[in-house]
């Protein structure tokens, strides 16, 4: 049996990899995978059961007994709505704090590999090259400056209501890169074979667009 094809795109926070990746599944008809949200899902529900961040072997436990689904655009953690209080920056660091736990990462492999099902699977997040889907048939690593990236989150927020300050995000941003990028297990890091793309000038349809050429190139 062959397994369905993957596209693997990693790369730091706010670099638009979920909104290119989310669209190049649909345009290519594949299933989609937001890691990053599975790591957001166990930040809100170990503080929610105030396990210690710090807790590696404890928040590796906790992930087997923790009902998550994603349905039309929802995300659900024990039946319960959580696709909005997953996305505060709060999470976002808790998550990023917790994802340097090898014990959460393991537990992790299993519930990223099975959603990996025909006709494919694009699949965002910082490791999914090296680790997931070493196998991935076109692996991206996409990025822009901090600046870029700072800029593009303050303008998410503001646009959603939400108040925020832009030297605060850019901290946060940094914080956060500096973090997945230095842990020992899994760091972010350009996979081998991974194609760089950076996005900092260009729009979203540009670098949707030059990951569907990639992948043409890859599968003529
Ligand atoms: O991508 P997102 O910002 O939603 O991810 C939240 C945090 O989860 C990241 O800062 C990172 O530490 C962690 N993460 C990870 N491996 C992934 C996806 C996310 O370590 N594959």
């Amino acid at each position: 049996m062959t397994l369905a094809p993957v596209i693997a795109i990693d790369g730091p926070t706010a670099s638009g990899k979920g909104t290119v990746a989310s669209l190049v599944a649909e345009k290519l008809g594949f299933h989609y995978l937001d890691s990053g949200a599975l790591y957001r899902l166990v930040a809100l529900a170990s503080e929610k059961e105030g396990i210690d961040v710090k807790n590696g072997p404890e928040l590796g436990f906790l992930v087997p007994k923790l009902l998550i689904s994603f349905e039309k655009g929802q995300i659900l953690l024990n039946g319960e709505d959580a696709t909005e209080s997953i996305r505060t920056e709060a999470i976002g660091l808790r998550a990023s704090a917790l994802a340097a736990h090898p014990e959460v990462r393991r537990a992790l492999v299993g519930l990223q590999r099975g959603f990996r099902k025909a006709p494919g699977l694009v699949a965002d997040g910082r490791d999914m090259a090296s680790v997931i889907f070493p196998d991935a048939v076109l692996k991206v690593f996409l990025t822009a400056t901090a600046a870029a990236r700072a800029e593009r989150r303050y303008k998410q927020l503001i646009a959603k209501g939400i108040p925020a300050k832009l030297d605060d995000l850019l901290r946060d941003l940094q914080e956060r890169d500096a973090r997945d990028s230095s842990r020992g297990t899994a760091p972010l890091l350009v996979a081998e074979g991974a194609q760089v793309l950076e996005t900092s000038d260009l729009s979203i349809d540009q670098a949707v667009k030059t990951v569907l050429d990639w992948y043409q190139s890859k599968i003529a």
